[in-house]
């Protein structure tokens, strides 16, 4: 909220003056910059000024799906998205029980501004269709599913069908949002392709909007026989190509785990770098995360300072026909306004 009240204070000491945040958002030079930037995907991925659409998903959190006690813990949690887990959070013979006890969370919690996932487990495990016939069977759907160990573009083709199949009783009044994983070498080759195929089949079918990529960063290390280290330069080409493939298909990017959750300095690091690469968030498997994630991938006050007085500043340098100019010692040209239009939608979403 501070950053919002920052941008409103600012922008009333301009030629703006006495308007509302969501009059301010429909003023000539907002919408100057939007159309100018029309297209253009920053790290933030708030598609436009005008939709307010965008799903703040910057801590993700792990609920194994049969401990009904960290399930009912998710209520009192602020945290942005919450995954109830079928799979490697779940032990083998315990895949049943986490089904149902989904399903039971699914009609019982409230689970309030908190997005509401189920991760089922992978085409290939075949264990999927029955992850969605129960999950579905349940009388309030989740808002997204996660969908892991994606390699290759017909996994799509097969888990369109069975989704198709476990929604063909439900009126669907909304589409599901998924959200796939890249966790091996062959997954991270492909995955324009499986964008490319994941993309026609929701526009196809109509049962569900492509929203997301997670980057299963540990079950990729075994793959391709990395070893894990601190500042994990091992991942960094995988962290760029994941980041540029989904930007290109204007998708969220949701970064590694940190998994040793009592380090809170390593984290706050580790989301530091993963938000300055672009990634929107980061996947968390302890409660003790959520806030040092969820800060990491926020505009801190001062850079929606920073970016709501570039932007007037910008406004009154085009209307003096001047496409760079300098601020605070920098010169400014398009890619920055943008990138300062990116902070400010960002602020707005987190807020809101
Ligand atoms: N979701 C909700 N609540 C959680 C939680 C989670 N992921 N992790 C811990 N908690 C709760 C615990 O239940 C505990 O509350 P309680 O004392 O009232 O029972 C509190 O937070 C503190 O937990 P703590 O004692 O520090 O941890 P733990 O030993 O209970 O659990 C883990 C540690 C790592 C096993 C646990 O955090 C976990 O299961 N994380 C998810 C792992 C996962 O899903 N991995 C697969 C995806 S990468
Ligand atoms: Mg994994």
């Amino acid at each position: 909220m501070r950053g919002i009240l920052t941008l409103i204070r600012s922008l009333q000491k301009s030629n703006v003056r006495g308007l509302t945040f969501s009059q301010l958002k429909n003023h000539d030079y907002l919408q100057q910059v939007y159309k100018m930037g029309k297209g253009r995907q920053l790290s933030s991925c708030a598609e436009t000024l005008n939709q307010p659409a965008y799903t703040p998903r910057r801590a993700v959190l792990y609920v194994p799906g049969n401990d009904e006690r960290k399930l009912q813990k998710i209520t009192g949690l602020d945290v942005d998205c919450a995954v109830m887990d079928c799979e490697d959070g779940v032990a083998v013979n315990r895949k049943e029980e986490a089904r149902n006890t989904i399903k039971k969370m699914l009609d019982n919690l409230d689970f309030g501004g908190t997005e509401c996932v189920v991760r089922v487990n992978s085409v290939d495990s075949g264990l999927m269709a029955d992850d969605l016939k129960v999950i579905f069977g349940a009388d309030r759907m989740p808002k997204t599913l996660m969908l892991p160990k994606v390699d290759r573009p017909q996994e799509i083709n097969q888990f369109t069908e069975c989704l198709k199949e476990s929604l063909k009783d439900r009126v669907q009044k909304e589409k599901v949002q998924l959200i796939t994983f890249v966790e091996s070498a062959i997954g991270l080759i492909n995955l324009t392709d499986i964008f490319t195929r994941t993309t026609e089949l929701a526009n196809s079918e109509g049962l569900f909007d492509l929203a997301g990529v997670v980057f299963g960063s540990d079950d990729f290390c075994a793959d391709i026989g990395a070893t894990r280290t601190a500042d994990a330069t091992e991942l960094l080409y995988a962290r760029q190509k994941i980041v540029t493939c989904a930007k290109a298909f204007r998708l969220q990017a949701i970064d590694l785990v940190y998994i040793n959750y009592k380090d809170l300095e390593g984290l706050e690091k580790q989301s530091i770098d993963g938000s300055d690469m672009g990634f929107t968030g980061k996947q968390v498997i302890h409660p003790g995360q959520i806030p040092v994630v969820q800060k990491a991938f926020s505009p801190s006050p001062e850079r929606v300072e920073w970016a709501t007085e570039l932007l007037q500043a910008f406004s009154l340098h085009t209307q003096s026909g001047k496409g760079a100019f300098t601020f605070r010692g920098a010169m400014i040209d398009m890619p920055l306004v943008l990138q300062a239009r990116n902070i400010v939608q960002l602020a707005e979403a987190v807020n809101s």
